[in-house]
């Protein structure tokens, strides 16, 4: 995230960053080896759980997600789906009193290991947010503040350039780079922050709800933006719009709130994890087909 103080040396050269993108460990490169498949697996979620002060949120959560998918997470409000997602960049860390619970694997290695260095996950597995949050500055210097923290100030004019095509937002704000970023509209304020994410070069894109603030073009975009992104990073998603989940998904994990037997305790438990073709016309749990239908949630 562009946010991060991160502990990266100044001055890196670029094959350096290269090989430091292999891992989340403090001692980067050392993952160098790893082969990227279709179907290697990004993360691999097994009993995860989330507490909040000793309350259980979302429990025993088994999952893979797969490289260069779109991954949606849907489900009804409070059932734990942004829980869930700050569990994949450990953004849970910083909220008090927030313990995960399980095992999560991340490209094979324990994200929450004694070796991680969370600053150096979150860049990998950057966020975005469900309202746009760019920061008080430019729109250039919106892109190029998470390279300058890294230290990669070379060539900075082109990586800022990348980004914002990347996040197919360049022809729009090519002639206004020193403009500052919240006279965008929403819709490419949104896309702004996708640009700084990918600036910095992650290998996963987290998005919270990121068109619900959004009008129907400026959504149409952004899903767009998901189709093309995926070729390049994985992308986990949470939406409440189903036809998003079913337009730019590969993948759709359901969840829902369970009850204990006295209803005093409430926890997110994941339904149902197909492929998103499944989920949407053949489910295998009635409460996945009754949630996708409309007929509940
Ligand atoms: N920072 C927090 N502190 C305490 N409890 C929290 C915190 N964040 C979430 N919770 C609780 O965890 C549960 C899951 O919340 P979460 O926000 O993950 O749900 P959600 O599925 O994303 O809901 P929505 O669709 O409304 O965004 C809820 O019971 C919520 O009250
Ligand atoms: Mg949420």
């Amino acid at each position: 995230m562009a946010r991060d103080e991160s502990r990266t040396e100044g001055g890196r050269q670029s094959r350096e960053d290269a090989a430091a993108r292999a891992s989340i460990a403090v001692r980067p490169g050392e993952f160098q080896h790893r082969q990227h498949r279709k179907s290697e697996k990004v993360f691999e979620l097994k009993g995860v759980g989330v507490r909040y002060s000793g309350v259980p949120a979302v429990k025993e959560i088994e999952m893979d997600v797969h490289r260069n998918d779109v991954t949606a997470l849907i489900g009804p409000s409070g059932c734990g789906k942004s829980t869930l997602l700050r569990c994949l960049n450990r953004m849970n860390d910083l909220i008090p009193g927030a313990e995960v619970e399980g095992e999560l694997l991340y490209h094979g290695e324990n994200l929450y290991g004694p070796s991680v260095d969370p600053v150096q996950a979150r860049k990998l597995i950057g966020m975005v947010f469900q309202k746009p949050n760019p920061f008080p500055k430019s729109i250039y210097d919106n892109i190029a503040f998470g390279p300058r923290i890294l230290g990669r100030k070379e060539n900075l004019d082109e990586t800022v350039e990348q980004a914002l095509k990347g996040a197919a937002l360049w022809e729009e704000a090519k002639d206004r780079l020193d403009a500052n970023a919240f006279g965008l509209s929403g819709g490419q304020q949104q896309r702004l922050c996708i640009a700084r994410c990918i600036a910095v070069q992650p290998d996963t894109i987290l998005m919270d709800e990121p068109c619900s603030a959004l009008d129907p073009i400026s959504t149409g975009k952004i899903e767009d933006l998901m189709i093309e992104l995926k070729k390049q990073f994985s992308i986990v998603i949470v939406t409440h719009n189903m036809q998003q989940a079913a337009r730019v998904s590969d993948r759709t994990a359901f969840l829902m709130v369970e009850l204990d037997a006295d209803e005093d305790n409430r926890w997110g438990r994941l339904v149902e994890y197909d492929d998103t073709e499944k989920i949407f016309t053949n489910p295998t749990d009635k409460r996945t087909e009754d949630y996708v239908s409309g007929k509940v949630g």
